[in-house]
């Protein structure tokens, strides 16, 4: 492909040196030319003519796909190549922290070095770590060749960060570079103070923020906050908060923009998003993640049961199917005393009744048909009022709960909504094909927070949150107190989900990130650090409440019987009391309009 001119220019005699001793590792290098390059390339590369149509972003995005990451660039205006690169970003998935940029000029012209240099201060080259510059440059000696080795500065104050800094010369006479420094010096070990933009919000016990600077010096803390402020102390970077505290975890657009903190960063307004940001897909696509940060399970606090209104209590010992099967027998019994007495109604339903609640009947007829049904109806009456008496007995002593919600099959069958004040805690759920995940996403409902504050007493919805590896919660600021007292935790977790820290895809922090959480995870940091932060900032009463949830002491209790337990008993007699006065008084005036007449 490269075709082999008679002489060797002194620029490819460079770009020789710079291959073998900086890109020989690399898994393969893109080369985009305009014109004909001679240099031998020791590693897999792909050659580009951005002349010919070969070169064009679905080109560029399937060699990214392939895992070449390295590019030598010659081109008239290298800027192209910046914003193709940039266009391919959110469609590649496969990422490299350390990507590296060669750029060469086209011609030896210095009007040529303008558009090459402008490069440096693209919004994009910021996300680069590893950009060469190769321009030529002047010498004393008129037949030989001098070539500055350029980079950004990358690191320190917004202003400098932009800045060209010249690493080194080469002269094409002697073969020599002047000061022999390693030509991508960023290697991120100090970022000597570069403002680290993190956006996030205040959430529990991940990211507290706005503490009183008596209690933490820098204002802030926080499980992932203290990781954020040891990477900054690791490489020496300044950390900002961008606060997200309207638009929460947010959303990304397909037009790639977005809101809250998953859109600063898919932006570019910040460089890493925090607040438990769970590993999910689509966000994936668009960014990149570090390796997990805490391990995070979803499960919800439900209305703890309630023990049962008292008047419900005569009807408890028999369940529903018994129930209606009495009154099949109530009106069969009465059907059949009716024929028995030859069709006559005389007191049939009188009668019927007074047997099943076992009254003794005084009844005149000797016909065997009318004793044969009451006999029978006897001995079922029998049973069932010892049955109904058994019963009766143990709803009095034991203490009979509304249905508890333990399980996730629970909840769905309960149809009672769940909740957060953010849509978040259903991105897990989002892709998958199971019923439940789907029948639960279309339970989940999304309200302000003074509604879950008002909610969250009305027994009425279950309220999700974390629980972290060290056995803290995650609960959100509006269950007080109070309301956790009626409620209790469930008993299956719905999802478990990896928290992560995200990056702007291909960022340079990535891999360093993910070094720096892996030696705290080794190191137990991040459980020693749950804890303190959770002793120190949450209420522990919420968590203990929450924890103890299912051991408070009232279940169990054994009770003398008080008037409480006859109640539903009084109910009915007051009832019947009340109805059949009426139905007197009713018979009296009727009677009376009757006479009149
Ligand atoms: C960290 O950066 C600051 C500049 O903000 C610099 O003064 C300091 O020397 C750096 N620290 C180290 C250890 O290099
Ligand atoms: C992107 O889409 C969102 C919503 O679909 C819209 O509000 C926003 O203005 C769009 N942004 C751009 C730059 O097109």
């Amino acid at each position: 492909m490269i075709a082999i001119p008679h002489f060797i220019s002194p620029i490819e005699i460079l770009l020789q040196i710079i291959i073998n001793k900086y890109l020989s590792e690399s898994y393969c290098l893109v080369v985009i030319s305009e014109t004909p390059l001679s240099v031998k390339l020791p590693m897999s590369f792909t050659y580009l003519d951005p002349k010919k149509e070969h070169f064009s972003v679905e080109t560029l995005l399937k060699l990214s796909e392939e895992g070449c990451s390295d590019y030598i660039i010659r081109m008239e205006d290298p800027r192209q190549f910046m914003n193709a690169l940039e266009e391919i970003r959110p469609m590649s998935m496969v990422r490299r922290s350390d990507k590296k940029l060669v750029i060469v000029p086209v011609t030896d012209d210095e009007n040529s070095m303008e558009p090459i240099l402008n490069l440096l201060t693209m919004k994009e080259s910021s996300y680069y770590a590893h950009i060469l510059l190769i321009l030529p440059t002047q010498t004393e000696r008129f037949e030989c060749l001098a070539f500055n080795l350029i980079t950004h500065r990358f690191v320190g104050s917004d202003s400098e960060s932009k800045l060209p800094i010249i690493l080194d010369r080469w002269y094409s006479c002697t073969n020599h570079f002047e000061n022999n420094v390693y030509l991508f010096p960023n290697n991120l070990k100090n970022l000597n103070g570069k403002t680290m933009k993190i956006s996030t919000f205040i959430y529990k016990p991940y990211v507290l923020l706005d503490v009183d600077t008596a209690v933490a010096p820098l204002g802030r803390d926080g499980i992932e906050i203290r990781m954020i402020d040891e990477f900054c102390r690791w490489i020496n970077c300044t950390v900002q908060i961008i606060r997200e505290d309207v638009d929460l975890w947010g959303e990304i657009y397909e037009n790639e923009t977005g809101i809250g903190v998953i859109g600063s960063v898919v932006e570019g307004r910040s460089d890493i998003g925090i607040a438990a940001l769970y590993s999910w897909y689509e966000e994936w696509k668009a960014m990149d993640f570090s390796v997990s940060v805490v391990r995070s399970a979803v499960i919800c606090l439900v209305p703890a049961p309630r023990v049962l209104e008292c008047w419900e209590l005569p009807f408890l010992p028999f369940g529903k199917s018994i129930w209606i099967a009495v009154v099949i027998t109530f009106v069969y019994a009465s059907i059949g005393l009716t024929i028995a007495q030859g069709c006559s109604s005389n007191k049939a339903l009188l009668i019927v009744f007074g047997t099943i609640i076992s009254q003794s009947q005084y009844i005149v007829s000797d016909s065997w048909r009318i004793r044969s049904v009451i006999g029978w109806l006897l001995v079922s009456s029998l049973i069932l009022v010892s049955a109904y008496g058994a019963g009766l007995a143990s709803t009095f002593t034991v203490p009979q709960y509304e249905p508890s919600i333990d399980t996730v099959q629970d909840l769905l069958n309960s149809r009672m909504e769940w909740g957060a004040n953010h849509e978040a805690w259903t991105f897990s759920l989002a892709l998958s094909s199971e019923p439940v995940a789907k029948k639960l996403i279309k339970q989940f409902k999304i309200y302000s927070f003074e509604e879950l504050q008002r909610r969250s007493f009305l027994r009425k919805m279950a309220f999700s949150l974390e629980e972290l590896p060290a056995g803290t919660f995650a609960i959100g600021e509006y269950l007080s107190k109070e309301a956790v007292q009626d409620m209790q935790l469930m008993l299956e977790f719905f999802y478990f989900d990896h928290c992560v820290a995200m990056l702007h895809k291909n960022s340079p922090y990535t891999e360093k990130l993910s070094e720096l959480i892996g030696r705290l995870h080794q190191s137990g940091l991040l459980l020693a650090w749950e804890s303190q932060v959770s002793l120190k900032y949450l209420d522990y009463k919420i968590q203990l409440e929450t924890r103890l949830s299912r051991a408070r002491s009232d279940v169990g209790d054994l009770k003398p019987l008080n008037f409480n337990h006859v109640e539903g008993i009084f109910l009915i007699f007051i009832t019947g009391t009340i109805l059949s006065t009426l139905f007197f008084a009713l018979e009296i005036f009727i009677g009376k309009q009757a006479r009149k007449k």
